[in-house]
């Protein structure tokens, strides 16, 4: 099983509404949604008004990714604009768990993302609050950066960790994902690719999304690690 979340990063915002249906219309999964504060990261992007707008345009399920570092104030704002999946980063402070928990009471799927310097043993204590994990094969921030190979021994492991405590969470990629690394993460054991530039700079976008699914299912999915 293989999710595909374009990441609106790219998407051309004069273009927004013919490349939301163009998910559609390709069966994206989920809309990947990148939320940053100029502090957990260098840079700015949108804030719940721009979901709330997506949402609006777009049945699909809006998976909002907050690359801030204090994300507690913002889980609220954002559930009520629409979002369906959210995920706070490790790194961004103390109490992951009751992010997570928060999350989950405010009915979305509860995600923990992790820089590509993070390691995952930290999810040991947390899987009864995780609904998905998000490895990042980039350090967050940008669209267009080369993928982290490191990352893929980084899936293979949380996959492992994950089922040794018999926690389903799929595994979501985020950064680098195109047609030659989207399989091998598939292989390693993620089942959600988030691509940006590799998908929105296709002439056919709706198509994209398909021949990415079928590049990552064709990998032959998880292969031991
Ligand atoms: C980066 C973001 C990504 C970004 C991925 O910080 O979290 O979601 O849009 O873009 P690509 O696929 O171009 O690397
Ligand atoms: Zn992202």
């Amino acid at each position: 099983m293989i999710q595909i979340a374009p990441s609106l990063l790219s998407a051309d915002l004069f273009r927004l509404a013919e490349q939301l249906d163009q998910c559609t219309r390709g069966a994206a999964d989920l809309l990947h949604l990148d939320i940053m504060d100029g502090h957990f990261v260098p840079n700015l992007s949108y804030g719940p008004e721009f979901v709330r707008a997506i949402r609006s345009r777009s049945a699909l399920p809006l998976d909002v990714h907050l690359m801030l570092s204090d994300p507690g104030p913002f889980l609220e704002p954002f559930a009520r604009a629409g979002a369906n999946w959210i995920s706070v980063h490790l790194e961004a402070g103390p109490h992951p768990d009751r992010l997570l928990q928060q999350i989950r009471a405010l009915g979305c799927r509860a995600g923990l993302a992790l820089n590509p310097g993070t390691d995952p043993d930290a999810l040991r204590w947390l899987t009864p609050h995780l609904d998905f994990v998000l490895l990042m094969s980039v350090n967050p921030g940008y669209g267009g950066q080369t993928f982290h190979e490191p990352v893929l021994a980084k899936i293979r492991r949380t996959r492992a960790l994950l089922d040794g405590l018999g926690c389903p969470a799929p595994i979501q990629v985020d950064g680098g994902v195109d047609a030659q690394t989207g399989p091998r993460c598939a292989a390693a054991g993620a089942e959600i690719l988030v691509a940006g530039s590799a998908l929105f700079r296709q002439p056919d976008l709706a198509r994209a999304i398909g021949e990415l699914r079928c590049q990552a299912l064709a990998s032959g999915g998880r292969t031991p690690a």
